[in-house]
């Protein structure tokens, strides 16, 4: 019997893998964590700068929040689409967007406000910025994404911790649920038809956000 084979080497095998898996899961608990925190962070700056909105001006930017963390499965579909290393260092790494928070405004003026004043606080640090409203994505898809990263004060540490959010109107995002929807139940093959009525609509949305907008400051 080759010693490797000894049932005494198959049980410290077992036991080594046992350890490397605790210490992968831990790995994971502590990840998801820390990027829980930093949402709560950031989506607590969203709010404390509407309600001052609807304090000082009467006017609420933010029509709602809503955030995710992402799942395990979708971080090991992105590293395996990057080639990456399948750790949760790696995710760490890797990906911006494990915390994500989404931004559903009323008008398009509140996208632009809303990113600025989070970017003007001292503790947010803008690591990438795409704006998809003033160039749109062949599709039709518009909304303003940014990726900043804060800092989670932790008890024996301070860790920096990238966001993804998107920042978009309600109309944007009634759109982009339907687009989704259409990638989802169709896995991914829109046909050229559905595509252009797609793309039509959101252009259509963008000029009804353009005229509410402008009915809204005419009010104002
Ligand atoms: P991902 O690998 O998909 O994260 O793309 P990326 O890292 O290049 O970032 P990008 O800004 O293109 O997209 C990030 C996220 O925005 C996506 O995960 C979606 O939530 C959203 N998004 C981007 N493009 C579209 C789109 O065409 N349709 C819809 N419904 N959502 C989109
Ligand atoms: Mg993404």
């Amino acid at each position: 019997m080759h010693p490797k084979d000894s049932p005494i080497s198959v049980y410290t095998e077992h036991l080594l893998k046992d350890d490397d898996m605790m210490r992968r899961l831990d790995g994971y608990v502590q990840m998801q964590h820390v990027y829980n925190a930093a949402i709560r962070e950031v989506t607590t700056k969203l709010q404390i700068l509407d309600e001052e909105f609807q304090c000082r001006y009467d006017h609420n930017p933010i029509h709602h929040i809503e955030s995710r963390l992402k799942s395990p499965r979708s971080i090991v579909e992105k590293l395996n689409r990057r080639d990456a290393e399948i750790s949760v260092e790696s995710a760490r790494q890797n990906l911006t967007d494990i915390a994500g928070i989404r931004v559903i405004c009323c008008y398009i003026e509140d996208v632009y406000r809303i990113a600025e004043l989070l970017l003007l606080q001292d503790d947010v640090t803008l690591l990438r910025r795409s704006d998809y409203i003033e160039q749109p994505k062949k599709n039709g898809y518009r909304s303003l994404h940014l990726v900043v990263q804060i800092p989670v004060y932790l008890s024996d540490r301070t860790e920096l911790v990238p966001v993804e959010v998107q920042i978009r109107t309600e109309a944007m995002d009634f759109w982009a649920s339907l687009e989704h929807q259409m990638h989802y139940k169709a896995g991914k093959e829109i046909s050229c038809e559905w595509k252009d009525q797609l793309r039509e609509c959101a252009e259509d949305l963008a000029r009804i956000d353009r005229k509410m907008q402008k009915i809204y400051k005419h009010l104002q």
